[in-house]
């Protein structure tokens, strides 16, 4: 479907609702990966907002990307309970290994790395995803066999 099209149903959707920002943003990017920059002065016009706060709103939600994610997401838990458990010291290691810092996405389009906040995972900490998989208990030769796997 054409992308403003899209845009415009979205919009529609949420037009009743209160408080549509979270929503519609959510489902832009459900619709194309991401939140793109070209969406925000619809948005503002739409819901007669001012583009900082639609920007603020982007850039505080982790989960809101502001450009395409890579071909592999991977996110690596740097909460209390990982880090506890390490999780520094690995977090460098998949910089290193993945040649990509956090927030990052590779040039070559193969993988995102995004820090998260607690994966439930913290019996097995460190814990990571990859591609919506849950792995636990991280060491550097886990991370070594993501990295192989992710820039294959
Ligand atoms: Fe990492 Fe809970 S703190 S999974």
């Amino acid at each position: 479907p054409h992308a403003r099209q899209t845009l415009d149903d979205i919009l529609r959707a949420h037009a009743a609702d209160e408080g549509p920002l979270l929503p519609i943003l959510h489902d832009i990017q459900a619709a194309f990966g991401h939140v793109p920059q070209a969406v925000v002065p619809v948005i503002v016009e739409a819901l007669n907002l001012g583009k900082a706060e639609v920007h603020g709103v982007i850039s505080f939600y982790h989960d809101f990307r502001a450009e395409p994610a890579g071909r592999s997401v991977v996110k690596l838990c740097r909460a209390e309970a990982c880090q506890a458990m390490g999780g520094d010291h690995l977090a460098h290691h998949a910089e290193r290994k993945l040649g990509v810092g956090f927030h990052e996405t590779r040039a070559d389009g193969k993988v995102t790395l995004e820090p998260v906040y607690c994966l439930g995972l913290c019996a097995c900490a460190p814990a990571a995803m990859v591609n919506g998989r849950l792995v636990g208990r991280l060491d550097e030769a886990a991370v070594d066999r993501i990295a192989t796997e992710v820039l294959a």
